[in-house]
């Protein structure tokens, strides 16, 4: 596709200049020029409107939730509560108490793995299915439950196009099987995963499923309910709210019989020495005093995302994607790694002869951020033969002449290395 039919189809029913005005970092200048921010799957950048709602909490209503009588109390508690009930709505959970905030992603399955693992729902020799594309927050959980019961692991393979087998998968499933935890979008990849199939294959094992949505919350509308999922796991600053609040979403039947996580105020009910008693979901699972201004800023990131007509912001990044793609493509010795035909607007790539780091380090200079590495996921590296790649995510507030820089950044590199 030419670069101006491109612009037609982004620019339809969505405008990309005046959506920018409403992210002040972008404004920014780095190193001299103005910033270009295409490391947006590590973390996105925040509008006004989520900055604003932290600076009024702590200027104007800061109070400790859920335990005082006096006003400021109740009112840092309905502004926490109303942010669970945006999150509800954001992604059709049934009820609130299915809501448990948590810093993010990691702590989410962090808190299942350990929670599942001392409930009667796993015995030694008893196995969890990941796949091969799995972020580092989805392996190592399982790992570190080896202390208390021995589980197994069980990794979908990926095709070279960087797909999920999903013959394998059906294949792994047995009477072992007790939980399938897989990416819904791949961080480094790019893969969106046909999670309805995932879940349909295991519930008609009977086997529960929980889904990364890291990646996946920023760029599709989610409905845990028509997912059929039985765990969702995301992070607020991917979703452009602040960082340390995420959400783990799970249905009733499995978080009631999930003990507690943490243990200490506002998760009881009764404590004496001898005995504790627990309180309803979703307090039983948020021990402490939370991120209350971060949960306000994600109800904030959501107020701001729900004014958008979610496609126009798929169409907008999928032509982000073709055209970075066709663009990085014309450049010599440059190969994609992740080629899937469902793919979200992530680009990891490799150079013949030049390190993914000296690329980072170089095109910086432009003020171009993006990432380098092995994305916490040295699997996908050792899959492609690989140990690090150099990765571009673009979001809605992109723009096709952020791609052009990018190219010519990516240019400049290959003509020092010549
Ligand atoms: C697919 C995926 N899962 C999990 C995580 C972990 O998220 P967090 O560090 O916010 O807990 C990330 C972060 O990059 C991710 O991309």
């Amino acid at each position: 596709m030419l670069r101006n039919e491109i612009e037609v189809i982004a620019k339809k029913g969505f405008d990309v200049k005046s959506v920018r005005n409403d992210f002040p970092l972008l404004k920014r200048m780095v190193n001299g020029v103005p910033l270009v921010y295409l490391d947006n799957a590590a973390t996105s950048q925040k509008p006004q409107t989520v900055i604003d709602s932290l600076i009024q909490y702590y200027t104007f209503d800061n109070a400790n939730i859920h335990r005082g009588l006096y006003f400021l109390s109740e009112l840092a508690t309905d502004q926490y509560e109303t942010a669970r009930l945006k999150v509800k709505e954001f992604i059709n959970a049934m009820s609130t108490s299915e809501i448990i905030f948590v810093r993010g992603t990691t702590e989410a399955i962090n808190l299942v793995a350990s929670s599942m693992c001392r409930a009667k729902h796993f015995k030694d020799g008893d196995e969890v299915i990941i796949s091969n594309m799995e972020h580092h927050s989805n392996i190592v959980p399982w790992q570190l439950m080896g202390d208390r019961k021995k589980i197994g692991l069980k990794v979908i393979p990926i095709t070279d196009e960087g797909e999920l087998d999903l013959d394998a998968y059906e294949k792994m499933i047995n009477p072992k099987t007790k939980l399938v935890s897989v990416v819904h979008i791949s961080n480094t990849l790019g893969t969106v995963n046909p999670v309805k199939k995932i879940i349909e294959i295991a519930h008609s094992h009977g086997v529960p499923v929980l889904l990364d949505g890291a990646q996946a919350i920023p760029h599709i509308k989610i409905d845990v309910q028509d997912l059929d999922a039985d765990f969702y796991a995301f992070s607020g600053h991917k979703v452009f709210g602040p960082t340390g609040i995420g959400v783990l979403y799970g249905k009733t039947e499995f978080l009631d019989m999930m003990p507690p996580y943490q243990g200490g105020g506002d998760m009881i009910r009764t404590v004496t020495f001898e005995k504790t008693t627990f309180d309803d979901l979703p307090r039983k699972f948020e021990a402490g005093t939370p991120n209350i201004a971060g949960g306000i800023g994600l109800g904030a990131a959501i107020d701001y995302v729900n004014q958008f007509d979610r496609k126009d912001l798929v169409i907008h990044e999928n032509s982000l994607l073709e055209y970075a793609t066709s663009e990085l493509l014309k450049i010599e010795g440059l190969k994609i790694i992740g080629t899937a035909k469902e793919k979200a607007s992530v680009i990891s790539f490799v150079i013949d002869g030049i390190h993914p780091y000296d690329i980072g380090t170089i095109i910086d200079t432009d003020g171009i951020a993006i990432r380098t590495g092995h994305h916490c996921t040295q699997p996908i590296m050792k899959r492609y033969n690989i140990t690090a790649a150099a990765r571009a995510s673009f979001t809605f507030y992109n723009t096709l002449e952020e791609v052009d820089l990018l190219v010519r950044g990516i240019l400049k590199v290959k003509k020092m290395f010549a």
